[in-house]
């Protein structure tokens, strides 16, 4: 199996330029977290530090009550319980194994957005299935068994709504195909009302079937570094998830578990990281406008702009600046850059005047 190089370490290049400006880097180009992790997650964590045993795989008694009530009271999912749920270790490992943990191999297609998160692609070849990019169900293979949607889009911050996610549900259902939901940029909504989920009442009229949905707190909840996530939906498909991760001894660690609990008991660290979010956002959004960009962001963590020249050249113009961003390339797309909104006030404030100013153009 051939995996292509990891998309980051392409882009030294254009680090070393933006590295070189006068008033120091402004990184842009990944999505890691720079608030510190609130302290009541700091102190949940110090709690559970007599960990003797294994952890659980599943989740521990209490993890997955809590993701069952946040589900209920925070998503609109109502009515899951402990059989419906599943911590995971982060969710990069989840998409990336979960083709291989459903079984599916050669001869089997799992499609994935056109324009999306490197992962699902990743994920696919290395359970030696095809991976095929697709955003609407008359362009899915007939072998498809899985279907990655991912509402906010990382990178597009674009959202499905309940239409868009029901269309999804009911080409799927006919054809015995699982749909994973990846959300974990759900409560991050800037343009929109809400980003449903793939498990809310209005999408499945109650038939959980063949659908997961996918969520990660490394992002709402700064706990990128505790590696704390989950999934849930048809527990048919949860259970036998779960039975091949037994085997594979992919299993959070128990402070984390603990962490993650509590984390999900408390909206007001939500609240509060979703402020900053905003105000960096509008400062970056208006002043990537002010210098020509075209920028999409329903929601989420990431601008997507383009000038209309090709993303290489983006990348660079802005690395003379000083600001370093993603190109579109690693995400399927050769027009435009990613810029994230993952870097303090004043690195955000830094970026946006440079945009501003004079500078080597963009
Ligand atoms: C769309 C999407 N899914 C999943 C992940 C993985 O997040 P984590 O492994 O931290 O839970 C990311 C991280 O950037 C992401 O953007």
């Amino acid at each position: 199996m051939r995996l292509p190089e990891f998309p980051w370490d392409t882009l030294a290049g254009a680090k070393s330029i933006a590295a070189a400006h006068p008033r120091g880097l402004v990184d842009l180009s990944v999505g890691s977290p720079v608030d510190p992790t609130p302290e009541l997650l700091q102190r949940a964590l110090r709690e559970a530090t007599d960990a003797h045993g294994y952890p659980t795989n599943w989740g521990t008694p209490e993890v997955r009550r809590a993701i069952v009530e946040w589900f209920a009271r925070v998503r609109g999912v109502p009515g899951l319980a402990d059989e419906h749920v599943l911590v995971t270790v982060g969710s990069k490992e989840l998409v990336a194994g979960l083709p291989l943990q459903l079984g599916l191999g050669e001869g089997d297609a799992v499609v994935h957005p056109a324009v999306a998160y490197p992962t699902y692609d990743i994920g696919a070849r290395i359970a030696r299935a095809r991976p095929v990019p697709a955003d609407d169900p008359d362009d899915w293979p007939a072998e498809t068994r899985l279907v990655w949607v991912n509402s906010p889009s990382n990178p597009t911050g674009a959202v499905l709504g309940v239409d868009a996610l029901r269309r999804v549900v009911r080409a799927a259902r006919g054809r015995g195909v699982v749909v994973a939901s990846d959300e974990c940029y759900a409560l991050l909504p800037w343009e929109v009302d809400e980003a449903p989920s793939i498990l809310d009442p209005r999408v499945t009229d109650g038939d959980l079937t063949g659908l997961l949905a996918v969520y990660s707190l490394s992002k709402q909840s700064n706990l990128a570094g505790y590696r704390a996530a989950f999934v849930a939906g048809d527990p048919g498909v949860v259970q036998r998830v779960l039975a091949v991760r037994k085997h594979l001894g992919l299993m959070a660690p128990t402070p984390v578990q603990h962490a993650l609990a509590v984390a999900l008991g408390d909206d007001a660290h939500v609240a509060e990281q979703r402020e900053r979010y905003r105000a960096r956002r509008a400062r970056l959004l208006p002043a990537l406008r002010g210098r020509g960009f075209d920028v999409e962001s329903e929601a989420g963590l990431y601008l997507w702009a383009t000038d209309g020249s090709d993303a290489l050249t983006q990348v660079d113009a802005l690395a003379r600046l000083g600001i370093l961003v993603a190109p579109g390339t690693f995400y399927g797309d050769d027009r435009h850059v990613r810029v994230a909104l993952t870097a303090s006030d004043d690195a955000i404030a830094e970026a946006a005047a440079r945009l501003a100013g004079p500078g080597a153009g963009a």
